[in-house]
């Protein structure tokens, strides 16, 4: 007898509909094959199903059953479709009855018979809703990414026989009720370092917070040991928290990378990815054969941290460029093209040179004219340019640095620490979330120009200033606008309606100390 059931297959973040046709033969030669899915994955496939219905009390009939995953056309990746086809040999054998409301299944077996985490849930989910699909039968601990979903029944699984007996009327499954989330995390308990833990660097600390209030990229430069790598660590707790919309972007992406933890739903801290420089073009970028997103992507609302900059290879380096631009990444394939988003704020590190020490007042730089050359031509300008402040993290003295905590504060009055800082930022964040509402742009560094002429309001002076600098420092037209942009978010820091000349001049200060 041949049976359908529905389940669905992944492109990019987009889920469509699969069928899984299954025909149990009562008579001809017995066997088991799969059609329809790429070679490897077949194999693996027909052991894990035939074994879980071992395992689940289910007499495998030696008959000759034939699977088929339609379209063919659709590429198909993984273990997700071991329930359907699981159900649909016994649906095919009479042992169990498929719903008459239109259901999904979905999600990886175990050779015991009990359900996997499985990635995907939540776009799955999504296209549940969209297709009008009533019932989603789902491993349990990946259910919580469905049941952020309205309108869908979302049951969770734990066993094949569990679910067998559902099916047939035997026991029952509870429904998972739609979870709603009132508050997204703010709590940043992993964080490793305070902003006030870090001595000095006054101006390289204003200027992250800057940074993360418009989110903006940017670059650090200084020799060894001067603090960069903790600036960066440390801005992870100046972030804010995420916007309802923001999660939902993020989860979809965490959804279909399996970066979601079993028994989670929605992604509510925003993301913080650091990635080393021995880190794979694809790693970072995205890609492969079953296109899957980068590093980029999966720091999408959030941060991407690279430090030691330059060592990263010319190739990925430049590949960024595009993403940078865009806020997103295409990736090209046969079966066609992928989008995904990679809309990140990027803190990059970098010595000034090889050894480290170029421009040290105290130290000597031991590298030669050509080595100095080469390592900084690996930062084009192209590159650079799409990097709104650029700021030198000089050494703090040591003196200072083991000075004793107390002392160095009561000299300063009260450092700023890292709840106080991500205070001012949310309340910049808050500004520019009322300014775009609707538009899907959530910083002022995602405006596109033609955003900028509608919501920036600058005075004349300030722009005139803007002006002057442009020509003194032939600075490029991109470098104009994203000037425009980080002016706005320190207008938005001091809580002004106006971009006035102040902001401007700040703003021009971190683009022309290094940039010369
Ligand atoms: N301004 C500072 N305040 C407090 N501690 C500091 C400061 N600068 C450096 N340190 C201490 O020195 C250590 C090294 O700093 P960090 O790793 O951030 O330097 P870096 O600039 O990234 O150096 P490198 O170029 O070698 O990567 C820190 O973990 C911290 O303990
Ligand atoms: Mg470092
Ligand atoms: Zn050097």
């Amino acid at each position: 007898m041949l049976t359908k059931v529905l389940s669905a297959a992944h492109f990019g973040l987009e889920a469509t509909p699969i069928e899984v046709e299954v025909n149990v033969f009562k008579k001809g030669f017995p066997g088991f094959s799969i059609i329809g899915l790429p070679n490897k994955s077949i194999e693996e496939a027909k052991e894990r199903v035939k074994t879980a219905l071992i395992n689940s009390g289910i007499d495998f009939p030696n008959l000759k059953i034939i699977v088929n995953l339609a379209p063919a056309d659709i590429p198909k990746e993984g273990s997700l479709y071991d329930l359907p086809i699981a159900i649909g040999i016994l649906a095919s054998m009479e042992l169990v009855k498929i719903p008459e409301e239109k259901s999904f299944f979905y999600g990886e077996l175990s050779l015991d018979g009990g359900l996997r985490h499985t990635k995907g849930v939540f776009l799955l989910a999504l296209a549940a809703k969209s297709l009008g699909i009533k019932n989603l039968f789902v491993p349990k601990d990946s259910a919580n990414e469905a049941s952020v979903i309205t309108g869908i029944n979302v049951y969770p699984v734990t066993s094949l026989s569990e679910l067998i007996g559902f099916l047939n009327g035997v026991s029952e499954i509870k429904k998972l009720n739609h979870t709603v989330h009132h508050s997204l995390s703010t709590d940043y308990e992993t964080v490793e370092f305070d902003f006030s833990e870090i001595i000095g660097q006054e101006s390289a600390k204003r200027a992250m917070t800057i940074a993360a209030a418009g989110g903006h990229n940017i670059f650090m430069m200084g020799p060894p040991g001067a603090g960069k790598t903790m600036l960066a660590r440390a801005t992870a707790g100046i972030l804010p928290p995420l916007n309802e919309e923001e999660s939902l972007e993020v989860t979809k992406i965490y959804s279909l990378t399996g970066n979601i933890p079993p028994g989670e739903g929605l992604i509510t801290q925003r993301p913080f990815r650091t990635a080393h420089h021995t880190t794979s073009r694809i790693g970072l970028i995205g890609g492969g054969s079953d296109p899957h997103p980068g590093e980029i992507s999966l720091s999408h609302n959030g941060v991407l941290f690279l430090d030691e900059f330059p060592e990263f290879p010319r190739s990925t380096l430049e590949a960024l460029r595009q993403p940078l631009e865009d806020g997103r990444v295409s990736i090209i394939r046969i079966a066609g093209s992928v989008t995904f988003p990679a809309s990140f704020m990027l803190i990059a590190a970098a010595n000034p040179c090889p050894c480290g020490y170029l421009g040290d007042p105290k130290k000597e730089c031991k590298c030669t004219p050509r080595m100095v050359m080469k390592y900084q031509a690996k930062l084009s300008g192209p590159l650079m340019d799409r990097i709104d402040l650029h700021i030198n993290v000089p050494a703090v003295d040591i003196e200072k640095l083991i000075a004793d905590p107390t002392s160095h504060k009561a000299s300063r009055g009260v450092v700023a620490n890292s709840r106080q800082i991500r205070e001012e930022v949310i309340n910049a964040r808050k500004i520019q979330n009322k300014r775009f509402k609707g538009l899907k742009i959530y910083t002022n560094a995602n405006m596109k120009n033609k955003h900028i002429g509608k919501f920036c309001d600058i005075d004349k002076e300030s722009l005139l200033l803007l002006k002057q600098a442009v020509n003194t420092y032939n600075l490029s037209a991109r470098t104009y606008f994203r000037l425009i942009k980080v002016s706005q978010t320190i207008c938005d820091l001091a809580g002004e309606k106006r971009i006035l000349p102040n902001h401007v001049a700040e703003a021009l200060q971190y683009r022309i100390r290094t940039n010369d």
